[in-house]
């Protein structure tokens, strides 16, 4: 069969390595890809954006199952778009995917069907939104009620620092459309974990929980980026709290949009905040995490074409997902001065004396220049090892980043050290 993958990142590198894996896979593409995806797949020159021209390329290749990695189209209709073609696509249609697009979306479905998350308000007025502000103190948290990018959200410590982000995203709409709209909510404390899940509107299959390290340097210090690195399992979502998860908010979840009259098919992502066993919604995601996917899709024994399609077919509880019992670590190799400014077109070295059975290594913002691989982006590269335990899986994955270099390279050390943390507890 024919395979297409949309997106350009990490995320889409590991769908693209799982898929490769699958005998079924005759034609792979990928649109637009990276470095790391070439050769692997047929990259492709169109943009993720680009719904009209994925449409017609899938049409014209005869495309027979597409994955969309990014959030950006799924909200904007991609899945709609391919439906009414006739073409097989797994993810959420704009409905259903409004539960990223639309934090006022999420956050009132949220409220009215009693789905534990932090209290908020939604405001269409900086001054009245300034006004609560002074009224709840800080620290406080101001969300973008559209998609920014993974940069729409700032957790202030200040009232100042909240004000101040009122005032970016509704007065110098620094968001454009997306910042019409901001919702406060209260500050939580805790400890995060990703809970990915599999669905058809129906059936919902909770995958391995991973961690992400969304903090640019060590001990969760610095800004926010896309996230520095990602392990799973996490032993923080014990079997019991994932019981919880999923009575008390994936199945919930999908209940709520099928009482909105959505159906929800693909992989909802839940950020969770968890405090004393107990799990608040930080955030819904219509789409594998990145870098989660490059620990959890390593991890996937059962064939993920099948899972999709029985998705499609909403089939899906004819099917058994079953994991390999290892861990997984990817530490993300980023360029200097992510998250806000770096410079690109450094040259990437040591990749060929990385063993197979050491790490994976999946590449993000990396290109091709004049024969040699260089820097692309911020997140330049996820170092993925598997192992049996966790200490000995983190070691291996920083063997493999300490043979890897580009001038700036910036990592974090302590990927994977919150697990071990948790298990000495
Ligand atoms: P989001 O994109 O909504 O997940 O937010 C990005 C990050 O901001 C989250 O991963 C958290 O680290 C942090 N965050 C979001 N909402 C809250 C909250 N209510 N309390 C504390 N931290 C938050
Ligand atoms: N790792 C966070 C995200 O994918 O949004």
């Amino acid at each position: 069969m024919k395979v297409l993958v949309i997106g350009s990142g990490g995320r889409e590198h590991t769908l693209v390595w799982k898929l490769k894996q699958n005998q079924r896979v005759r034609d792979l593409f990928v649109a637009p890809g990276n470095a790391g995806t070439d050769g692997l797949a047929t990259n492709v020159e169109l943009d993720s954006d680009d719904i009209e021209g994925l449409v017609s390329f899938a049409l014209e290749e005869e495309i027979d199952l597409t994955f969309v990695g990014p959030e950006a189209p799924l909200v904007a209709g991609i899945v709609d778009r391919f439906e009414k073609e006739g073409l097989q696509i797994f993810g959420p249609n704009q409905q259903a995917a409004q539960l990223e697009g639309s934090k006022v979306f999420s956050k009132n479905l949220m409220q009215e069907y009693g789905i534990p998350t932090a209290k908020y308000q939604s405001f269409s007025d900086a001054e009245v939104a300034i006004e609560y502000i002074k009224q709840e103190g800080a620290p406080i948290v101001v969300k973008a009620e559209g998609l920014a990018a993974g940069k729409g959200v700032i957790v202030a410590e200040t009232e100042e620092e909240a004000i101040a982000a009122v005032e970016e995203i509704m007065v110098d709409e620094r968001f454009g459309q997306a910042g019409a709209q901001v919702v406060i909510e209260e500050f939580l404390t805790g400890e995060e974990a990703t809970v990915l899940a599999f669905t058809d509107g129906e059936e919902i299959i909770p995958m391995v929980a991973s961690q992400d390290h969304k903090q640019a340097y060590d001990g969760d210090q610095g800004p926010n980026t896309g996230g520095m690195g990602a392990y799973a399992p996490a032993p923080i979502v014990t079997e019991e709290l994932l019981e919880e998860v999923y009575e008390e908010i994936l199945k919930p979840t999908i209940e709520a949009l099928k009482q909105e009259g959505i159906t929800f098919k693909g992989v909802l992502y839940t950020g969770l905040m968890i405090e004393k066993g107990e799990a608040k919604v930080l955030e819904y995601n219509v789409r594998f995490g990145d870098p989660e996917a490059q620990v959890v899709l390593p991890l996937l024994e059962t064939d993920l074409v099948e899972i999709a399609e029985a998705v499609i077919a909403g089939k899906l509880e004819e099917i058994e997902v079953n994991w390999r019992k290892q861990k997984a670590v990817c530490v993300v190799m980023a360029s200097g001065g992510y998250p806000v400014e770096y410079e690109t077109g450094k040259e990437i070295r040591g990749l060929e004396q990385i063993a197979d059975e050491e790490a994976v290594v999946f590449q993000a913002g990396t290109a091709k220049e004049d024969g040699s691989l260089v820097t692309a982006g911020g997140r330049v590269l996820g170092v993925t090892a598997l192992g049996n335990d966790y200490q000995a899986t983190i070691e291996q994955a920083y063997q493999a980043v300490e043979r890897i270099d580009f001038t700036g390279a910036h990592y974090r050390t302590d990927i994977g050290q919150k697990a071990i943390e948790k298990l000495s507890e």
